[in-house]
C-alpha cells in the first residue's frame, strides 16, 4: 500500500466508519492491504468486498463496477450504467434522503437497500461517543444504554453531525432507527430536533427483534412538530433487500 495512506489514515479518526476498499493493480489483487488497513483502523468496519482490478483491464471495468456498486446497495442494479450521472443531478434538484442510525449494523442495512431502491442519498447518525457492545448490553442495570434509558435526560446524545448539506434540496426523508426499549433509539432524536420538516415526506423505519413499530413513529413527529409524517414500518434485524425493495416500490412515490 502506497505510504501516504499510512499518512492518510494516521491523520484521520475512522471510528465506526465504514472503509470501502478499491484499487488497481498490477497481478497482486488486494494482497494483504485489507487486512492491514483493518489493523491500522481497529474501530472501523472494513469492507472485505472491495472492488480489484488489474491496471490492464481499466478501460473496460465500469461494468463490474457497477455491480460492486449495486451488490453493496449503494446503486440501484436495474438502472444500468447511467446511475452516478442521474444520481448526481437529481441530488441537486432535490428527491430523497434515507437517515439512519444503527448500533449493530441491521438498520444501516436497511437503508442501503432503501438508498438503492430510491436512488436516494444516505446520511449516518453517529454518536460523538460510540456505543459499545457492553454499552449496548440492554441485561446488564449498569450498561451506558440501561443508565440512559432509566433517565431520560442521559439520551441527548451528542451526534458527529445532525444536520445534513442541502437539506433543503430534499422532498423526501426516511428515517430509520433500532427499537430500544419499544420506542425509537434516542440518537435519532438529536436529528429530529436540529432540522425542519416543513415540506418533506417523513418515514420512519425502524429494525427490531420482535417489537413492531408501536408509537415510536408518532413520538418522532411529535417531537418534530413539523412535517407530513407517514405511517412508516418495521424490519426484523436482517430483513431481506426483496421484502425491502417490495415495500419501497409499493410506497408509489
Ligand atoms: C438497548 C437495546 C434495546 C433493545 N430493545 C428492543 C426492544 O424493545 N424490542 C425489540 O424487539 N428489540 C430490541 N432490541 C433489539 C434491536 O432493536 C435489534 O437488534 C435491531 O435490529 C438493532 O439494530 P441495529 O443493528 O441497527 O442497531 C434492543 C437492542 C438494544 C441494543
Amino acid at each position: 500500500m502506497p505510504m501516504i495512506l499510512y499518512s492518510f489514515f494516521d491523520a484521520y479518526d475512522f471510528s465506526g466508519k465504514t472503509i470501502i476498499p478499491f484499487n488497481t493493480h498490477g497481478g497482486s489483487g488486494f494482497s494483504g492491504t485489507i487486512s492491514t488497513i483493518a489493523e491500522l483502523e481497529p474501530d472501523a468496519d472494513v469492507r472485505e468486498d472491495g472492488f480489484t482490478v488489474s491496471r490492464n483491464n481499466v478501460q473496460d471495468a465500469e461494468p463490474d463496477i457497477l455491480a460492486w456498486l449495486a451488490d453493496l446497495g449503494y446503486i440501484n442494479p436495474s438502472s444500468g450504467a447511467s446511475v452516478p450521472a442521474e444520481k448526481e443531478a437529481e441530488n441537486t434538484d432535490g428527491k430523497s434522503l434515507v437517515v439512519y442510525y444503527s448500533a449493530s449494523g441491521n438498520t444501516e442495512e436497511v437503508a442501503a437497500y432503501i438508498a438503492g431502491a430510491m436512488n436516494a442519498d444516505l446520511f449516518e447518525l453517529e454518536p460523538v461517543e460510540i456505543y459499545s457492545s457492553a454499552d449496548l448490553d440492554w441485561t446488564d442495570r449498569d450498561s451506558r444504554v440501561s443508565r440512559e434509558h432509566d433517565n431520560v435526560e442521559e439520551r441527548a446524545v451528542p451526534l458527529v453531525a445532525d444536520t445534513v448539506e442541502n437539506w433543503e434540496s430534499y422532498d423526501t426523508v426516511f428515517i430509520g432507527y433500532p427499537i430500544w426499549w419499544g420506542i425509537a433509539a434516542w440518537p435519532v432524536g438529536g436529528f429530529i430536533a436540529a432540522n425542519d420538516f416543513t415540506g418533506k415526506t417523513v418515514i420512519p423505519f425502524c429494525t427490531s427483534s420482535s417489537s413492531g413499530l408501536g408509537e415510536s413513529g408518532e413520538l418522532l413527529e411529535e417531537a418534530a412538530g413539523t412535517g407530513e409524517w407517514l405511517e412508516g414500518i418495521r424490519f426484523r434485524s436482517g430483513a431481506s433487500e426483496d421484502t425491502v425493495v417490495e415495500w419501497v416500490n409499493g410506497l408509489g412515490l
